[in-house]
């Protein structure tokens, strides 16, 4: 059993990572600005913004693993990344696995070749993208002790395409992958697995990945 803190607890990812941690018999904590409609029972929820350093703090200690399921938006637009990367920060000094829910727009196409959101991103995606991406990469130069990882769902992925968990899913590495009618999915269940299957027997260290059918 671990002691596992998700940051947005209560979002759409966060609250089914948080699900899937807690049917596990992990320790969970949920942190998020307001208390959920329909708590899981057993977890704890947290309520305090990770715009105060101190709140930050109290969500990095006594954790094994911290999972941001932040998302750019609202207040955290443009403070996204200064917070992740302050948690990264916390979790490196407290010797903490950090992880990070990003976008499929983080991926790269080929080997080596740019992030998606490094090119032309619909405009409703663009800025939520681009900021998703800056964390991946100051991920890559965050302090040497922090053992972190950063994992991308499929395209399809999101409220507007919740799925059904279906207990399968493919791993990929930081280029995109898609089934075999090249369509990129993953539902919230199965995105959930992953991450917790990636908690529970560590396999990306210092690394992105991706989760898809
Ligand atoms: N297909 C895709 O690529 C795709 C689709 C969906 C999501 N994503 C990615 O998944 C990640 C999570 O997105 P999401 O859609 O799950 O997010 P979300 O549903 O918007 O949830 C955000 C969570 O953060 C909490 N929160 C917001 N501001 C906060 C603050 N200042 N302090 C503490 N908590 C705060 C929210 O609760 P409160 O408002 O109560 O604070 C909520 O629990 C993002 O990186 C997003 O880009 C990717």
């Amino acid at each position: 059993m671990a002691r596992i803190t998700v940051i947005g607890g209560t979002g759409y990812a966060g609250a089914s990572i948080v699900r899937e941690a807690a049917a596990r018999g992990h320790e969970v904590t949920a942190y998020s600005r307001s208390a959920p409609a329909e708590p899981v029972p057993g977890v704890r929820y947290e309520q305090g913004s990770m715009l105060d350093d101190e709140v930050r703090a109290r969500a990095v200690e006594r954790a094994d693993v911290v999972v941001s399921a932040l998302s750019p938006r609202g207040e955290l637009t443009r403070e996204l990344l200064s917070v992740d990367t302050r948690l990264g920060e916390l979790a490196a000094a407290a010797g903490v696995r950090f992880g990070v829910v990003g976008g499929y727009s983080s991926l790269r196409p080929a080997p080596g070749a740019p992030r998606f959101a490094d090119g032309d991103l619909p405009p409703e995606f663009a800025a939520e993208g681009r900021t998703m991406a800056a964390v991946a990469d100051a991920l890559l130069s965050a302090p040497e002790g922090l053992d972190w990882f950063f994992v991308s769902p499929a395209a399809q992925y999101g409220a507007f395409a919740p799925g059904e968990a279906t207990g399968a899913y493919r791993l990929g590495g930081d280029v995109a992958i898609a089934d075999a009618d090249g369509k990129s999915v993953i539902s919230g269940a199965d995105f959930a697995s992953a991450v917790v299957d990636e908690i529970d027997n560590p396999k990306h260290h210092r690394m992105h990945f991706s989760v898809a059918y």
